[in-house]
């Protein structure tokens, strides 16, 4: 069976950027909502432990968020709407947190979190406050959401995170990045999650082509990919069909829907960054995941292979 995957049904617009204009991100709002219920369960079944994405949420989903009765009832009408992207979500947090703190432990300089969302790793990584110059870059329709819900959160906008709005479709981010006081020469920490695949093959590539010249040595990337079957529209994976199915459901009433324009073929992420100049490349697959986030009381969770996951080392660059 052929799936379309896009807005009202359409076949996915590849040279078109999925998110629009001043709207801000219901995916990034969506994200969120999977990690502020699933920091509702018990240590020990919960999949990643975000206690502040609750405060990042707005509207319904605030309210829905406030009772864990409902929370219960939404997470399981998305577990049976799109079983197992949950499970890939949210393990996919935890990861790039893992991710993070090996990196803090590494002494980077600085944070940037491209297409940030609600992300609340700014605010609740204890070890970046103070040490780690944090570059929230994302769409500014969605940038002016999160900063009013930090200042909700906090009272205030802390010093040491810096936003950038940027629409990575029309804009650079070498000229964003180095007007809002980001330096070329310090060990940067790149976090790309959730982004990729609303992107056009040329934004991506600009957005690589930047990690890859302009951080100093040490610096790396972690981002999470659609595999190009899924953009296909058609696969063979039970869950992916369905959970495809389940988005273009909930998304063809939304104007503000996202949907996926850019994929990478399984198996060839390697060679994929190698020739764009990285210099270590680690791909983290599916079996990875599955025996270092399910197990014990987790084990047995559905989780989906929609994406793929890597983090790649950027070489020493010449200036
Ligand atoms: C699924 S959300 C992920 C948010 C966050 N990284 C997370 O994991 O919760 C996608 C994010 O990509 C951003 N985005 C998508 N296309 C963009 C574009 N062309 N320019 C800037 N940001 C974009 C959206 O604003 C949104 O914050």
């Amino acid at each position: 069976m052929m799936i379309t995957f896009g807005v009202r049904g359409n076949q996915p617009q590849r040279d078109e950027p999925a998110v629009k204009e001043g709207k801000a991100s219901l995916t990034a709002e969506l994200t969120t909502a999977a990690r502020a219920a699933e920091s509702m369960r018990r240590e020990g079944r919960r999949l990643c432990y975000d206690p502040l994405a609750r405060e990042f949420l707005g509207g319904p989903l605030r309210m829905v968020a406030r009772s864990p009765l409902l929370t219960r009832f939404v997470v399981w009408l998305v577990e049976k709407l799109a079983p197992g992207v949950p499970g890939e979500v949210l393990s996919r947090t935890q990861y790039i947190d893992d991710c993070l703190k090996a990196r803090i432990d590494d002494g980077i300089e600085q944070l940037v979190i491209l297409g940030a969302g609600y992300d609340s790793r700014p605010y609740r990584f204890e070890e970046l406050k103070s040490r780690v110059t944090v570059f929230e870059v994302d769409h500014a329709a969605t940038q002016e959401v999160k900063r009013r819900r930090v200042q909700r959160l906090l009272g205030h906008l802390p010093d040491g995170v810096v936003f950038v709005p940027i629409d990575f479709e029309k804009e650079r981010l070498d000229a964003k990045l180095f007007a809002s006081g980001y330096d070329r020469n310090l060990k940067t920490f790149f976090i790309w999650e959730g982004v990729s695949y609303y992107l056009t093959a040329s934004a991506v590539d600009e957005t690589l082509g930047f990690v890859v010249n302009n951080a100093g040595p040490g610096s790396s990337i972690v981002f999470d990919y659609a595999f190009e079957k899924v953009l296909e529209g058609a696969s063979e994976g039970r869950q992916i069909t369905r959970a495809l199915i389940a988005w273009q459901r909930v998304a063809a009433p939304l104007t503000t829907a996202e949907c996926f324009v850019f994929g990478i073929e399984e198996g060839t992420i390697e060679e994929f960054l190698l020739v764009r100049g990285f210099s270590h490349v680690v791909n983290i697959n599916h079996d990875f995941f599955e025996s270092a986030y399910f197990r014990g009381a987790k084990q047995g969770r559905d989780v989906s292979r929609i994406c793929g996951f890597v983090h790649a080392t950027v070489g020493p660059h010449s200036s």
